[in-house]
């Protein structure tokens, strides 16, 4: 009753009135001030309560409103994974995004041509006999739409409509989920190789003879001590790298000077196994201003990057380090050598974690094949750019983009993944890693 209710103010009133008149006649009738007072309160409270507005459940409030309700087919077409309708065996509604997927000539198709696959006929025509029961949860579709899409296919019955069909797109998932296996078990085995050299060693040690004779316990001696070391990197490189990624979204602001650190990278190789000062020629241009970063995984990115162009180029042959002023306000760092180059198939894969072109070669240089891999989360985490050029037979050309401390910053990386994209002749080819 609409008519009824009255706004807060007029309920106010109303209730005075009514508390007015409730005391006049109580004390024209001969009650006391008490008696009067209460009749008064009373005759308040029922106007109070009287003018209110009645209490309206959010249904009936829904009902009552006149703004009309979407269809079905606007609510599958507002989703973004494929939905379709099936009446029967037909497919009566199809969203967008399943058009897109399965091609727009499906809506009026048998769901069995639409979908063309076993699994999700069968589900299809166990569920529309069954009617609302539901047989098992979703079932997971290869090759739809795409050869290596996976998709996870959801059935809900509705009332006098059909059968609600989505398929949730769960490709990316299952990617994420494959580097996860594959770094697992990449991990384990790169760690499990030294620490079986190791056990063999110390039993042959063990048995006596081997032990005896200081020659051959001194060289059983150092070869334990260089699996050791290999295990200790890898243990490092796989710490550095969690560690970098958990940092991911904090911008580095620190302004670092890359001249001193270049010559603090230099001497640091000259004391490892790969090394030779004289080789590395550092040429750094006038007013070069310094990077906003972290000093500590700039010098890591330094000792990667300087580091193979050493152990990748010929021995003997000049490693050339540049730093310059780039375009928006960017430092670019160049490290070129002359070495035997890198294949342009395996340029887009140099920085997935353990990825070496030739692995043996690697492992025999010490490498743990994780170098390029932190590099490129580091230059993720700067904001900069990553490209990596190179010519087989001549040698390898690496560029690192870092934002200049007084640059505005770039806006913050999304969670988006990063891209690789190569181009290039069989013989000349590059890669570049760009944040999101
Ligand atoms: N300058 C280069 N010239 C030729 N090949 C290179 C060069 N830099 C890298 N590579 C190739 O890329 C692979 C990956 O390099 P990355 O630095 O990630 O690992 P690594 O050098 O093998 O080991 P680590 O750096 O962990 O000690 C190397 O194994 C090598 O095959
Ligand atoms: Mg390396």
């Amino acid at each position: 009753m609409a008519g009824m209710t009255a706004p807060p103010s007029s309920r106010i009133l109303l209730s005075i009135i009514a508390a007015c008149l409730g005391f006049l006649l109580s004390w024209l009738l001969g009650a006391g001030g008490e008696p009067a007072a209460l009749t008064a309160a009373i005759a308040a409270a029922g106007a109070w309560f009287a003018s209110r507005p009645p209490s309206v459940s959010p249904a009936q409030a829904a009902s009552s409103d006149d703004t009309p309700q979407p269809s079905l087919e606007e609510v599958m077409e507002a989703i973004d994974d494929p939905m379709l309708l099936v009446s029967g065996q037909l497919v009566t509604i199809a969203n967008s995004a399943a058009r897109a997927t399965l091609g727009d000539h499906i809506v009026g198709e048998d769901i069995r041509l639409a979908i063309r696959h076993p699994a999700a006929t069968d589900r299809l025509t166990l569920q529309a006999e069954s009617g609302d029961a539901v047989p098992g949860g979703p079932i997971e579709l290869i090759g739809i739409g795409q050869r290596d899409r996976r998709w996870e296919l959801n059935v809900h019955p509705i009332q006098g409509r059909g059968l609600l069909v989505r398929l949730a797109d769960r490709t990316g998932t299952h990617a994420a989920e494959q580097m996860r296996v594959d770094f697992v078990a990449n991990a384990s085995h790169e760690l499990r190789t030294p620490l079986a050299t190791l056990i063999g060693f110390v039993e042959t040690l063990e048995d006596g003879k081997a032990a005896e004779d200081p020659a051959t316990r001194g060289r059983f001696l150092k070869i334990m001590f260089g699996e050791a070391k290999r295990m200790q990197r890898l243990v490092d490189d796989l710490m550095s790298l969690s560690r970098i990624e958990a940092e991911k979204y904090s911008l580095p602001q620190t302004p670092i000077p890359l001249a001193p650190l270049i010559e603090e990278v230099r001497g640091a190789l000259h004391s490892g196994i790969v090394a030779d000062k004289d080789r590395v020629i550092v040429e750094i241009a006038p007013d070069v201003p310094p990077v906003a970063g972290d000093r500590a995984q700039l010098s890591q990115l330094l000792h990667n990057i300087i580091g193979n162009a050493l152990k990748y180029g010929r021995p003997g042959s000049p490693v050339q380090v540049s730093v310059k002023l780039a375009r928006d306000n960017m430092v670019k760092l160049a490290v070129r050598d002359e070495g035997e180059g890198i294949p342009a198939e395996h340029i887009p894969r140099l920085t997935e974690r353990f990825y070496r072109v030739d692995p043996g070669r690697s492992r025999s240089l010490g490498g743990t094949g994780l170098g390029l891999a932190i590099v490129k989360h580091i230059v993720e985490r700067h904001r900069g750019r990553l490209e990596i050029r190179s010519e087989v037979g001549r040698g390898t050309l690496v560029c690192v983009l870092l934002p200049a401390a007084t640059a505005p910053l770039p806006p913050a990386l999304s969670s988006k993944s990063h891209t690789n994209v190569t181009e290039g002749t069989p013989n000349r080819s590059s890669a570049h890693i760009d944040p999101a």
